[in-house]
């Protein structure tokens, strides 16, 4: 898949929504569905960093996307679908939804994590992913052909010391995955996936890998193969997977 050519127009006249839209992987996906003619609805907290990606897509001649400045560790149901009613007031559709977005804190034995990390940890990597697509699940079903992708991690994948709660709620999403599979077995036009992308250079690779250096490790835009093939209709038969971009 990392030598996925996506056709200009993959993504023309569909909307998706990138939860975590301001930095790292959700900045720079929001960058290529937008490039591959998305109506992208940019997510996360930061205002100022949000009106930067909005500007970038609109300088590089994209549709022009839409802002939601939104805290999804705060986050309960009704403000969950007061948001999905939004996007369908102003956006019409939803065709997509990469959930990017995380909760990290640092990587420290279960002994000293607390209560309260975890709750965060919880809310963000794994509560949160599953109540904004039940949030959308309506609009994500009138779609003709619509896709929601996750964001794993290999340490959710295999678990190993010190990862802790940030590496129980990954695990949790790729359960989350096949459940949601299985429950949309008979809805055809909706796919659920979990894409891990691996060691990629960001500012949440440098804090847990504070010593390693970013030139060695793919760049965000390297896997944007992977993000544009999940997202359009060259994967509409991919359901229910965990795919590792790095295995
Ligand atoms: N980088 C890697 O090496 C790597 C490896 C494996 C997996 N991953 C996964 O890839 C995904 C993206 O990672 P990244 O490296 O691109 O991270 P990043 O650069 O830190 O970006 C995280 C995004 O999440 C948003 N966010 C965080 N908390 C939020 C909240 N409460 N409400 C709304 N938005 C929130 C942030 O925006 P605001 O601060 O503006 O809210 C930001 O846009 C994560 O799920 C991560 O687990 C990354």
């Amino acid at each position: 898949m990392k030598d996925y050519q996506a056709r200009p127009d993959l993504l023309a006249g569909r909307v998706v929504l990138v939860a975590g839209a301001s930095s790292g992987l959700g900045r720079t996906a929001s960058l290529a569905y937008a490039r591959h003619g998305a109506t992208v609805a940019l997510l996360a907290r930061n205002e100022a960093r949000l009106e930067t990606v909005y500007d970038e897509i609109v300088a590089a001649g994209g549709p022009e996307p839409a802002m939601f400045p939104f805290d999804l560790a705060a986050a309960d149901d009704r403000g969950l679908e007061t948001l999905a009613g939004t996007i369908a007031h102003h956006l019409g559709r939803l065709d997509g939804m990469l959930y990017s977005a995380h909760q990290f804190f640092s990587l420290t034995p279960l002994a000293l994590q607390t209560l309260e990390q975890w709750q965060s940890l919880m809310r963000v990597n794994l509560i949160a992913p599953f109540a904004l697509t039940r949030a959308c699940l309506p609009l994500l079903r009138q779609a003709p052909d619509a896709s929601v992708v996750f964001t794993g991690e290999s340490h959710g994948h295999r678990p190993a010391a010190y990862w802790g709660g940030y590496a129980v709620a990954k695990a949790g999403l790729e359960t989350l995955t096949h459940i949601w599979n299985e429950e949309l077995a008979d809805t055809a036009t909706l796919r659920i996936n979990t894409l891990i992308p691996g060691p990629v250079a960001t500012t949440l690779r440098a804090r847990t890998h504070p010593g390693h250096t970013p030139d060695a490790l793919p760049a965000p835009d390297d896997l944007m193969p992977w993000y544009l093939y999940l997202m359009g209709p060259d994967s509409q038969t991919v359901r229910g997977q965990i795919i590792e971009c790095a295995p």
